[in-house]
């Protein structure tokens, strides 16, 4: 189960929201261009815009302005219909995990295409998630019953049932102490490197943001600073200083 990432384009997007008298514009006028494959952090203080952008890339959220584009459709005019699937073409990760607390980890896994006609059995997909996780001898077990790391991991596996091109991932390491947070980090970096999807994340965590191939700190629902982090990837020396000069 290998594949491609897309390249997600967006032009000029605007997201307003309506709050009191004057609309608050939480994107305002962006454009970003992510190469297909690629691992972009979104940093920036809280409020400056990342999980909109997010919202917005996965089609969570309509934009008021401007085009996204993702493997070269502009998702920006797909009907309601088309656009549910679009988002099965997505797998999301969020900071509180938002597991079913009803279903065991296996049932979880398999959540997103339970409604669906898929070409590969389901139930060996998600086994197969979740030995990929670490987790091949919890698949029983309910939400409940594993710690925040291994709720993380189950949710990762979730986010990869469908083989999508693109993950988003919204804080994925923000409820977890650094360690546990490392460790997600580098599973989530392991699958890309075996699977070769697109991956959009936010973070607030310097140590999270120096691990991807590039930075894009917003402000103000706009791109204040773009670092390319490629160049280091050899040299951790390097790595950790441009680290250290990131504010995010
Ligand atoms: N549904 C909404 N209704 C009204 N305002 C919203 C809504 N969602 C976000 N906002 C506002 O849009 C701005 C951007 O919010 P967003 O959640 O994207 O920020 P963020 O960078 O993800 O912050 P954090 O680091 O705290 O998660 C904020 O001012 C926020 O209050
Ligand atoms: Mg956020």
């Amino acid at each position: 189960m290998s594949n491609d990432g897309v390249r997600v384009t967006l032009t000029g997007v605007t997201k307003r929201f309506p709050t009191g008298q004057t609309p608050l514009t939480a994107v305002d006028d962006l454009s970003l261009d992510v190469s297909a494959g690629s691992v972009v952090a979104l940093t920036g203080p809280s409020g400056s815009g990342k999980s909109t952008l997010l919202h917005l890339i996965g089609a969570i959220e309509p934009v008021d302005a401007g085009t996204v584009e993702v493997g070269g459709e502009q998702i920006t005019r797909l009907s309601r219909r088309a656009l549910a699937g679009y988002r099965r073409t997505v797998g999301f990760v969020f900071q509180r995990y938002h597991l079913l607390p009803a279903l065991t980890a296996l049932d979880n896994v398999m959540a997103p295409v339970l409604p669906y006609r898929v070409g590969f059995d389901r139930t060996a997909r998600a086994r197969e998630l979740l030995d990929a996780v670490g987790l091949a001898d919890r698949e029983r077990a309910l939400p409940a019953q594993l710690s925040g790391g291994q709720q993380q991991r189950v949710a990762v596996a979730r986010a990869l049932i469908g083989g999508p091109a693109l993950v988003l991932a919204d804080e994925p390491t923000g409820n977890l102490d650094s360690t546990t947070g490392t460790e997600i980090i580098d599973l989530l970096l392991r699958l890309h490197d075996e699977r070769g999807m697109t991956v959009v994340l936010a973070t607030h965590e310097q140590h999270v943001a120096a691990r991807c191939d590039r930075l894009v700190r917003l402000r103000d629902g706009r791109i204040a600073e773009e670092l390319d982090l490629t160049g280091d990837a050899d040299d951790p020396a390097e790595t950790l200083h441009r680290a250290t000069q990131l504010r995010l």
